[in-house]
């Protein structure tokens, strides 16, 4: 008997003990999953480097400006593939499990600025070597170059970490097609925690930027099959487009800017011109296809532009979280186009 009890008062404690060490374990758990981005990540191990960046986007972008939504654009199609983890930046190699990445997968269609992010990593890098992540680079020059269009700035937690895979497929089955209706777009930002809200703020990036023909052609040309233009697509700017862009169906070469007019402003033209059936893709004329989405709109536009711009900070902020790599996860490469070994 009282070897039982003893028994039993050995079991009770090492069952505290157990559930004091579980305790313990959760809390490292929870610390560990919760591993987290830090606003001024580099404050001590590269002080220096978010103004570095930031002055090389404000002295580089004026003497490129189409840049700036090239450079946005490349920060939403990082973190919609493998998180944002700069897995965009990595070229083909002989080593890579995969031969063909992201850069070479058809969504990249003027997604440019590879050589600008290796001229910024080069500077951090000379400054630290080693500290400063390539996706982190992206992120942070994503919001320069905003700024610099007369967008709003936002705040970026850094931290990131890059990946070591780069997958042309993924790239493929990530990343929203120009062509894709509101149930697809919701389902593509919801399967990276982004929501309706996030997709209509995020999809007002294209109030600066072009987009090539080949992204609405069919808009255009032969919509369902019958030769007919999208009926979605106001027909006076799709007898425009069709006379003095996109003259032949599936031209690869012309562009067109998405607000035309102020394609170099960061502004609330882009949202003016969706609501006037003139959005450029199908995606964009989708947004207008559900009525919440629509309504939201109609708040932005009727809105100061502040509250547009405060809000898109907000959700860039939120993208910039998808599918983090952080603390001991992948690596920091030296160079942005290659894994380190
Ligand atoms: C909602 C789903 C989206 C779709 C379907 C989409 C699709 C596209 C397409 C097809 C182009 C033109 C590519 C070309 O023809 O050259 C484009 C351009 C662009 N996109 Fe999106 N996009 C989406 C969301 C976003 C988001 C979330 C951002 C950034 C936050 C973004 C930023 C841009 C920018 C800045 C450009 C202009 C690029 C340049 O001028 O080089 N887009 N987008
Ligand atoms: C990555 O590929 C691009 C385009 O082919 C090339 O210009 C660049 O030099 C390559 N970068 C590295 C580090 O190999
Ligand atoms: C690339 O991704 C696709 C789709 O997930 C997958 O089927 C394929 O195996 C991947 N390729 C490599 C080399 O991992
Ligand atoms: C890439 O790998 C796949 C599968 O192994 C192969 O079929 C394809 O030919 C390769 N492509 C190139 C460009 O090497
Ligand atoms: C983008 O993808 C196309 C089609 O796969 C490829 O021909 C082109 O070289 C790629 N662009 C870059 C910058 O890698
Ligand atoms: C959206 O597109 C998908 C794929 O083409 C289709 O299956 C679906 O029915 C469409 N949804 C609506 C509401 O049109
Ligand atoms: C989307 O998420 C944001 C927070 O990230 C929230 O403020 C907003 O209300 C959400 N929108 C919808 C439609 O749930
Ligand atoms: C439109 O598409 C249909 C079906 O793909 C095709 O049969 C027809 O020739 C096309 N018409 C034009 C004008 O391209
Ligand atoms: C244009 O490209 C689309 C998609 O690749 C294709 O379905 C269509 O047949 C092409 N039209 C012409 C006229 O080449």
């Amino acid at each position: 008997m009282a070897e039982e009890e003893q028994n039993r008062l050995i079991m009770g404690s090492t069952m505290v003990q157990l559930i004091g060490v579980i305790g313990i374990l959760s809390c490292f758990a929870v610390v560990f999953t919760q591993a987290q981005l830090q606003t001024g990540f580099y404050d001590h191990s590269c002080p220096k480097a978010e103004k570095l960046i930031m002055q090389f986007v404000h002295e580089h972008i004026p003497n490129a400006p189409s840049l700036a939504a090239a450079l946005l654009r490349m920060h939403f199609h990082d973190c919609f593939v493998r998180g944002c983890d700069a897995s965009i930046l990595l070229n083909v190699t002989s080593t890579n499990p995969s031969n063909s990445t992201e850069r070479t997968s058809p969504p990249n269609l003027s997604v440019r600025g590879f050589d600008f992010i290796d001229r910024v990593k080069a500077i951090v890098e000379a400054e630290c070597p080693g500290v400063v992540s390539c996706a982190d680079i992206i992120a942070l020059v994503a919001r320069d170059s905003v700024v610099v269009t007369g967008g709003p700035s936002w705040s970026v937690p850094t931290g990131r970490r890059d990946g070591k895979i780069s997958n042309a497929t993924e790239s493929l089955l990530n990343i929203p097609g120009p062509n894709f209706n509101f149930s697809r777009l919701t389902t593509s930002f919801a399967n990276k925690g982004l929501n309706i809200t996030d997709l209509v703020l995020l999809s007002g990036a294209h109030t600066i930027g072009i987009g090539h023909c080949t992204s609405f052609s069919n808009r255009l040309y032969n919509f369902t099959g019958v030769g007919d233009e999208d009926p979605l697509l106001d027909s006076e700017y799709a007898a425009n487009l069709r006379k003095f862009k996109c003259t032949v169906p599936n031209d690869t070469v012309t562009f067109v800017e998405m607000d035309p007019g102020s394609f170099r402003t960061f502004d609330l033209d882009y949202y003016k011109l969706v609501l006037k059936r003139r959005g450029l893709f199908q995606s964009d004329a989708a947004l207008t296809t559900d009525s919440n989405a629509k309504d939201f709109i109609v708040r932005l536009v009727n809105g100061p532009p502040s509250l547009f711009f405060k809000a898109f900070g907000h959700a860039m902020e939120k993208m910039g979280r998808v599918d983090l790599k952080t603390g001991t996860q992948g690596e920091i490469r030296k160079q942005c186009a290659l894994t380190n070994n």
